[in-house]
């Protein structure tokens, strides 16, 4: 089968460049498997395993692994999450393109997981994905924003087994530094979403609305510092 397609998507790519090199890699909700190819291909990893909970994207996988010619080194497998995956092995987990709280749920039931590393790529609640990691024993090592069309963050976290401390203006910022183009980008729109949230909490009257548009103005200068 011939037609394989090069990745050119920034957001799986900026996911790509955290994933540590030689390792084995999972990525968990594969869709077309476009990530574990690009790795597998360009010999950042051995070996992957692409992962999804529906038949139709794990087919798509399936056609896209055989495209390039890569059915030895990535295996498919059907799973909810983490549950129907040996960690032997597994050097890195990726969970991009889900929502946050579906993250959280996934990496609560992985637990055999946890000396990896996690690559997480929200959709959404991002905010609610950080609260949940800091509670639970995970660092944030490192993140980044990138720009594919709209802005995503991309993080790379650690299970330490530690809780962290955090402000509620934190879980909008993560962990990134502010000190690039996308990383602006994607804050002033945690701004406008704290923002709108002030506004319309205002609007109801409700002595939250204020708390809101605060941390969105402390947002603002975190950008600025930047
Ligand atoms: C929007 S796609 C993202 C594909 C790819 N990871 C990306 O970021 O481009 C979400 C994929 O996650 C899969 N998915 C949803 N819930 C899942 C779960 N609990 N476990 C594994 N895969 C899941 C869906 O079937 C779908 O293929």
């Amino acid at each position: 089968m011939s037609g394989y397609k090069e990745l050119t998507d920034k957001r799986l790519l900026t996911c790509a460049s955290f994933v540590s090199r030689g390792g084995i890699v999972c990525d968990v909700g594969t869709d077309h498997a476009f990530l574990p190819c690009y790795l597998v291909r360009n010999g950042v990893c051995e070996r992957a395993v692409a992962a999804d909970v529906n038949e139709s994207p794990l087919a798509a996988a399936g056609e896209n692994i055989q495209r390039a010619g890569l059915e030895d080194k990535i295996d498919t497998v059907l799973s909810d999450g983490l549950d129907g995956i040996s960690p032997n092995g597994v050097t890195d987990v990726v969970i991009a393109g889900m929502g946050g709280e579906l993250i959280a749920d996934i990496l609560g039931r992985g637990k055999a997981f946890y000396s990896a590393r996690f690559i997480l790529q929200p959709m959404t609640k991002p905010e609610r994905l950080r609260r949940w990691l800091w509670e639970n024993g995970f660092e944030i090592i490192a993140e980044r924003g990138c720009k594919e069309e709209i802005y995503y963050t991309v993080m790379l976290v650690k299970y330490t087994g530690k809780n962290t401390e955090y402000t509620e203006a934190q879980c909008y910022t993560g962990a990134l530094k502010g000190d690039s183009d996308d990383d602006k980008g994607y804050l002033s729109k945690q701004a406008e979403r704290l923002r709108k949230k002030g506004e319309g909490l205002k609007k109801s009257g409700s002595a939250q609305a204020e708390e809101f548009l605060q941390l969105a103005e402390k947002l603002d200068r975190y950008i600025k510092q930047g």
